[in-house]
């Protein structure tokens, strides 16, 4: 191929893949706005450690600060069986799962099931309530109550077995695989459901929510 025409079909070749990618990838500035990345605007919090969700937002005035520190303090502290000297955080119970919202969501990250009561089970039995709603288990409702307050006979109590499999990819190497296996003991209000479900759920993480 003659040499001349040979550069001019290649930069023809050039100029067409640039304008093909340009048809593709729109201007960097219509992909996303400026700040997106930052999941509360400039209020949002740079900290990556396991207190990450544990702050207020930042900005806030001396009021919102008050309003924040009263509503975290009653996420944070346990609550007691009433009746109590406490007035302001007693009513636990009669059944229950955790003393406070923090046991579940710890430092309003997400629960750490083995550490504290990050872990519950909600229950339910085949068929709807009236308004599309699960049922729950004629003896034991919708969420296993697995505490109760002095002089009443909690729910039951659940444990979790792991059944480890061993697998072996295609290159050899192995590698092992483990499924819980749930099951509930001491029901101590008669039997569940033949056809019982159960979800086990861990607490979320509560950013956004008003209570960080
Ligand atoms: C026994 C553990 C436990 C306790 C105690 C607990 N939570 Fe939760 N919380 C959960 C679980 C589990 C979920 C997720 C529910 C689901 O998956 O349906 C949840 C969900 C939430 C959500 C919704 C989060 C989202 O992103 O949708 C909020 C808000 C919340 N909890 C607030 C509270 C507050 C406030 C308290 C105290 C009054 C509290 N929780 C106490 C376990 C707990």
């Amino acid at each position: 191929m003659n040499r001349k025409y040979f550069i001019v079909l290649l930069l023809s070749t050039f100029f067409w893949a640039c304008k093909k990618n340009k048809d593709i990838i729109p201007p960097i500035e219509d992909r996303y706005e400026e700040g997106e990345e930052f999941s509360a605007g400039i209020r949002t919090i740079k900290d990556e450690s396991s207190l990450a969700f544990s702050y207020q937002l930042s900005g806030l005035n001396s009021q919102e600060k008050l309003d924040f520190f009263v509503g975290n303090s009653f996420f944070n502290q346990n609550w007691v069986q009433a009746p109590s000297s406490s007035t302001a955080r007693d009513g636990l119970g009669p059944m229950f799962n955790a003393r406070s919202c923090a046991s579940c969501h710890f430092r309003d990250g997400r629960g750490q099931p083995f550490v504290n009561n990050g872990l519950l089970f909600r229950l339910s039995i085949p068929g709807t309530g009236s308004n599309g709603e699960p049922l729950g288990d004629v003896n034991y409702g919708g969420q296993l109550s697995d505490n109760s307050i002095q002089g009443v006979v909690k729910e039951g109590d659940f444990n979790i077995f792991y059944n480890d499999q061993s697998y072996q990819f295609p290159d050899g190497e192995s590698y092992s695989l483990r499924t819980p296996i749930y099951t509930f003991n001491n029901l101590n209000y008669g039997g569940m459901n033949g056809g019982i479900m159960f979800s086990p759920r861990i607490g979320q993480q509560m950013i956004g929510l008003g209570c960080m």
